[in-house]
């Protein structure tokens, strides 16, 4: 039995796909959500999945006591879904090659600080990019910047817009997400 936690901050879609993908998977469970943002809609979603959740701010994120939480829970695999805090040091020394990440779009362009959510498809659209997709990436100090394990690309169209390059992106997101999450538990002993 594989244990994950899943990291939300906004809508939680990567979440519903994430947990309706494992649900009848016995080898794979979602053991809580850990959320920074009260007002996420991904709260409701995990609610309504029957998932703890774990509501943290940014004292408790940054502290010691944390990693043990989720050492103490078993976790052998953080998702990030949508979360937009940085990873302090001491949870991904606790966790090497044990968080991932998915990022819309493709790194190592359009990545750091500022780029998430539709801030990073304005900035492709403006850019005129023939191409964007998704990153799924280990998780190191930095952001966005740890060892890829897979890119998926679309491309755009002339009379793209961040909204219809944003509805691209989830349809990649869905696709492949839950997937490379399967392909990396099953390298993990
Ligand atoms: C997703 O598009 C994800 O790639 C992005 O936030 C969205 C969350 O959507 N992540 C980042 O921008 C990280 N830098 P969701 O809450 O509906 O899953």
């Amino acid at each position: 039995m594989k244990r994950l936690s899943i990291f939300v901050s906004g809508n939680g879609t990567n979440l519903q796909r994430i947990a309706e993908y494992f649900l009848e998977d016995w080898e794979v469970e979602i053991v809580n959500v850990v959320c920074n943002n009260p007002k996420a809609y991904a709260i409701e979603r995990a609610k309504k999945l029957q998932i703890p959740v774990r509501m943290i701010d940014k004292e408790e994120f940054n502290g010691e006591a944390f990693v043990k939480e989720l050492q103490s829970l078993g976790i052998d695999l953080i998702v990030l879904a949508g979360f937009l805090w940085k990873i302090p040091e001491a949870l991904v020394k606790a966790f090497p090659k044990k968080i991932v990440n998915i990022h819309p779009a493709l790194l190592p362009k359009y990545g750091g600080k500022g780029f998430y959510g539709e801030h990073v498809h304005e900035a492709v659209v403006a850019a005129r990019e023939p191409f964007s997709g998704i990153t799924i990436h280990y998780v190191n100090e930095l952001y966005d910047s740890g060892e890829i394990i897979m890119q998926a690309h679309v491309a755009l169209d002339e009379k793209e817009t961040p909204d219809t390059l944003a509805a691209k992106i989830h349809q990649l997101e869905q696709a492949y997400f839950p997937v490379a999450i399967e392909e990396v538990l099953k390298a993990i002993q």
